[in-house]
């Protein structure tokens, strides 16, 4: 394959009568391909194929933006921080190996690259995925954030223990003058164990003028850095999950209603996904818990304003989604997957609390099901493998996650395979990356939007980006629509999407070209 190198989105044009280049904006039309299945009674089935049109607009230029990390003084939000300061700066350091360079790797966005289509001699062309739209580089973000914990970024960095000395010497200085604000703590939702680090508080119980305040922080960091646009993401402490109560949070209205009335039930997380919801932010949460109760959900779609959930993928969890669809999709049954962690970081330490371990257990726990659902040779109905997830605090291995996972697999006649993983997964250094992905990818959404044929006026997505769902564990979707865990699925949704914007059809793999010349 033959790497392009890094296009500015500019020089970058198709040539085709369905796009059109405007000062401002890509309009693409584009005709979305799929078929409609139907059975009757006696189970004979029809496939109809189905063409719909859409035109997709894209707005061309790239704001400045502004991230804002909830529990910024933590694992993830130090170590990001520090590397985009690394990046920014070209900072190198030393190790015991040699002289290491800032990168992105581990970001789809900065770090992959995906087919653009082949040369003259038939050979794919791979663009960095970045330029498939302008998007925003990591390097411009402004950062920004709370944290209930008081540690500036330079000693959240120290505390943490994820970068190589010689790097945090070299960017503690930029990550001293970084502060996070003081953040909203309901003892009751994260485990009590955390309580020591808890000194940065936005005081009272009053969780109506709690949204208030974070909207304030919201308003006064866009104008203070004269930003266009906020991302703001949850990567604090998992919660417990909130109870689903009729009247408290199942809808928009009596959500709002409860807030005011400061209801036991309503958890940190949500008053920030509120907050960001009534300011017109995108809000994206990082961790398992059911922060986007169905009144949370309501109100974004009321609002239409962008949500994406839950929880970062990084190891095990991503892992899992590659290796069940590889062994379904060879017709090979899975029918037992093992998997133990053990951590020793403040998220371990964290879910070593029942509560927060189940939290996380559930969004580990769904993400084989939409393989399994997939084949009706493989399983019956209903029938599912054994699936067990372990979690443990072991503080000596600090960040540096291990999980090992043990997949047994029914084969040919009776036979059985075993799969056995351990994956050192280096927690912080996995998951930062995902938050560039989803803060960047949120915000180019932002700058899109959609008509069909029978819409009069561009309109945005569905504010449960869905699209996201690669970078998340226990993706969040429309109601009603299926979730979607297979790793190769979801980066398809992503590439094809964006194809579409600039008018190219789906990327498929046939190279017809060489197989019927
Ligand atoms: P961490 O424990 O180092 O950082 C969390 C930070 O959130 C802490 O600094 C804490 O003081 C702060 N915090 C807690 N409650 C807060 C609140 N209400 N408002 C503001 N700040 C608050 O954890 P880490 O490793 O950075 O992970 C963050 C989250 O991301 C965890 O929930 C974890 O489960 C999730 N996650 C992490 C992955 C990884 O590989 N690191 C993967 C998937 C999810």
């Amino acid at each position: 394959s033959t790497p392009i190198g890094s296009l500015p989105p500019s020089a970058f044009k198709v040539n085709a009568s369905n796009v059109r280049y405007t000062d401002d904006h890509i309009i693409a039309d584009y005709v979305y391909s799929n078929a409609i299945v139907t059975s009757n009674e006696c189970g004979s089935i029809n496939v109809t194929p189905t063409n719909t049109k859409y035109t997709f607009k894209t707005e061309l230029k790239v704001p400045k933006v502004g991230l804002m990390m909830v529990g910024w003084g933590g694992n993830n939000g130090s170590t990001l921080t520090a590397s985009i300061v690394a990046n920014r700066n070209n900072i190198t350091w030393r190790t015991k190996d040699g002289i290491k360079t800032p990168n992105y790797f581990g970001s789809v966005v900065q770090a992959s690259t995906l087919k653009i289509g082949v040369d003259e001699k038939g050979k794919d062309v791979n663009i960095p995925f970045s330029n498939i739209l302008p998007m925003v580089h990591p390097n411009d973000l402004v950062l920004g954030g709370w944290d209930i914990s008081s540690f500036d970024l330079a000693k959240s960095m120290q505390r943490a223990c994820v970068l190589d000395y010689d790097l945090q010497r070299q960017v503690a200085p930029e990550l001293e003058k970084l502060k996070p604000l003081p953040s909203i703590y309901y003892p009751d939702f994260i485990a009590a164990n955390q309580s020591d680090r808890a000194d940065n508080l936005i005081p009272g119980n009053d969780k109506n003028a709690h949204v208030e305040h974070i909207r304030k922080d919201i308003r006064q960091f866009k104008a203070a850095n004269q930003l266009d646009k906020i991302i703001v993401v949850w990567t604090a402490n998992t919660e417990r999950y909130a109870d689903i109560i009729p009247g408290v949070n199942d809808t928009a209205d009596n959500l709002l209603n409860a807030v005011k009335e400061s209801h036991p039930e309503i958890a940190p997380s949500t008053i920030f996904a509120i907050a960001c919801i009534l300011e017109n932010v995108p809000f994206i949460n990082g961790s398992p818990q059911n922060t986007f109760v169905p009144g949370c959900v309501e109100l974004a779609e009321r609002n239409r304003v962008y949500i994406g959930g839950d929880d970062f993928k990084s190891g095990q969890t991503k892992v899992k989604s590659v290796l069940v669809d590889f062994l379904v999709n060879s017709g090979i049954k899975p029918i037992g997957i093992t998997s133990y962690n053990h951590l020793g970081n403040n998220d371990g330490k964290n879910l070593s609390a029942p509560q927060q371990f189940r939290s996380k257990e559930i969004s580990k726990s769904n993400v084989v099901d939409d393989m399994v659902n997939s084949n009706k040779i493989l399983y019956k109905p209903g029938e599912h493998p054994d699936h067990v997830v372990v979690i443990k605090y072991v503080p000596a291995v600090g960040d540096s996650k291990r999980a090992l996972d043990e997949y047994v697999s029914e084969i040919f006649m009776g036979g059985r395979n075993t799969i056995s993983l351990y994956n050192t997964c280096e927690d912080s250094l996995l998951a930062s990356p995902l938050i560039l992905d989803l803060a960047i990818l949120a915000e180019l959404m932002t700058r899109i939007e959609y008509r069909t044929e029978e819409m009069s006026e561009f309109a945005p997505f569905h504010s449960v980006l869905s699209i996201l769902s690669f970078m998340l564990k226990a993706p969040l979707v429309p109601p009603g629509t299926p979730v979607v865990n297979a790793f190769s699925k979801q980066r398809m949704a992503m590439e094809n999407l964006f194809r579409a914007c600039i008018g190219l059809p789906p990327n498929n793999d046939m190279l017809l070209e060489h197989k019927a010349p």
